[in-house]
């Protein structure tokens, strides 16, 4: 079918002939609009009609059945039907588990850097964030422990693998240790696994969605990353314990499930092998960006900044000069037809001025060696004499 031609536009779109890494979002050509199409109509053929009155208030039970069985083989570990509560995305999770696991005035561990959209959601609960340093292997939990000792955190949030925006991943050996911290300092671990099955050289650890039974977790899954931003499907996976405070609440028992008719259409991708092979390719086409990005910027950031090639995720975090602010530089970018996210966004505290993030998802191959190349052009004009 024919692709009408007409201009879509969206919150931070590029202006024509930009390319700008600071969009988080995937490219047109994967975006899957073929295949929400075959699984539409798979279901719509099927469909009985309660299918479109509320939904179970913890999500569609043979849709969590098709999610527990997909993501069972993924993470190598059992997942149940009854573990899963379908969400809206990982953004209104977060919101909806702010509203009713915190306190406005209670504190929350974050991640520094962390994602920047999640401090704006936790400031509108009016918590209060608190910075844990990181390095390659993630949260450092000697960090977290000192910082236990005059706290008392209501909830610690991390992005566990492929973080946004540093892209490193945390190690099993801390997974288990932050598991048993939250049991014994009484805190909730909100785990955001939105990149858990993004990966393109070798599986992550563990999901923090496989240690509800040691710790106090709540494992954010999402489908916007392995599918659609645009269906705002997610899922919480959780204690039994964990699962009934969030089934009581005024919210679901008004509205139901909080995204019924998409999760009957992605039961139907997931059971038509439609998600599995989407995913197989993202994994492949993101592998081969990752790849074009590093060596572009080799080519031309090379001795101007300083990097980890991600193992999976959506994002390259680059540390510049000490002295350079990437928020003034963004100003500039735009006479060099490129764009970033600057890494002062993403602190808790006002640092990382020096630091900024790349997002290989929005663009093709020869986009990025483009994009890159300007890039190193605006760099090399700022420490030009
Ligand atoms: C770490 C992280 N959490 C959450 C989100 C948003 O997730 P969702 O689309 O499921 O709301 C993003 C998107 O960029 C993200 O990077």
């Amino acid at each position: 079918m024919e692709t009408k031609s007409r201009t879509v536009t969206f919150d931070g779109a590029p202006a024509p002939g930009v390319i700008n890494f600071g969009i988080g979002q995937p490219s047109a050509d994967l975006l899957p609009v073929e295949l929400m199409r075959e699984a539409t109509a798979d279901f719509l053929a099927q469909a009985h009609p309660l299918e479109l009155n509320y939904g179970e208030r913890q999500g569609d039970a043979a849709f969590r059945s098709a999610l527990a069985g997909f993501l069972s083989p993924e993470y190598a570990h059992p997942v149940t039907a009854e573990s899963l509560f379908v969400t809206a995305g990982n953004s209104q999770a977060l919101d909806f588990i702010c509203g009713q696991f915190a306190r406005q005035g209670d504190t929350v561990f974050i991640e520094e850097p962390s994602y920047f959209l999640a401090h704006q959601i936790f400031a509108d609960h009016g918590l209060n964030c608190v910075g844990i340093p990181v390095d390659e292997d993630g949260l450092k939990i000697d960090g977290l422990e000192e910082m236990l000792e005059s706290h008392r955190p209501a909830l610690l949030y991390t992005i566990p693998s492929f973080h946004n925006p540093g892209g490193q991943t945390l190690s099993t050996e801390r997974r288990r240790h932050l598991a048993r911290l939250s049991r014994e300092h009484d805190f909730l671990v909100v785990a955001d696994e939105v990149y858990q099955l993004l990966h393109y050289f070798g599986t992550p650890p563990p999901a923090m969605g496989t240690m509800t039974q040691s710790g106090n977790i709540l494992s954010l899954g999402s489908f916007s990353k392995i599918m659609a931003p645009g269906l705002r499907l997610g899922w919480i996976q959780t204690s039994p314990d964990l699962m009934g405070r969030m089934l009581d609440t005024g919210v679901v028992n008004s509205g139901g499930s909080f995204n019924h008719f998409t999760s009957h259409v992605m039961r139907h991708a997931i059971e038509l092998g439609l998600q599995q092979s989407l995913l197989d390719t993202l994994r492949a086409t993101y592998r081969q960006r990752v790849e074009t990005m590093d060596r572009a910027l080799h080519e031309h950031l090379g001795g101007l900044a300083t990097w980890r090639r991600p193992g999976g995720g959506y994002f390259f975090w680059l540390e510049l000069g000490e002295n350079l602010d990437t928020g003034k530089l963004k100003t500039r970018a735009g006479e060099f037809r490129t764009g970033f996210q600057p890494g002062e966004l993403f602190s808790c505290s006002g640092g990382l001025k020096n630091c900024l993030r790349l997002s290989f998802a929005h663009y093709g191959d020869d986009d990025i060696e483009e994009g890159i190349s300007r890039l190193g052009a605006l760099l090399n004009s700022c420490s030009a004499p």
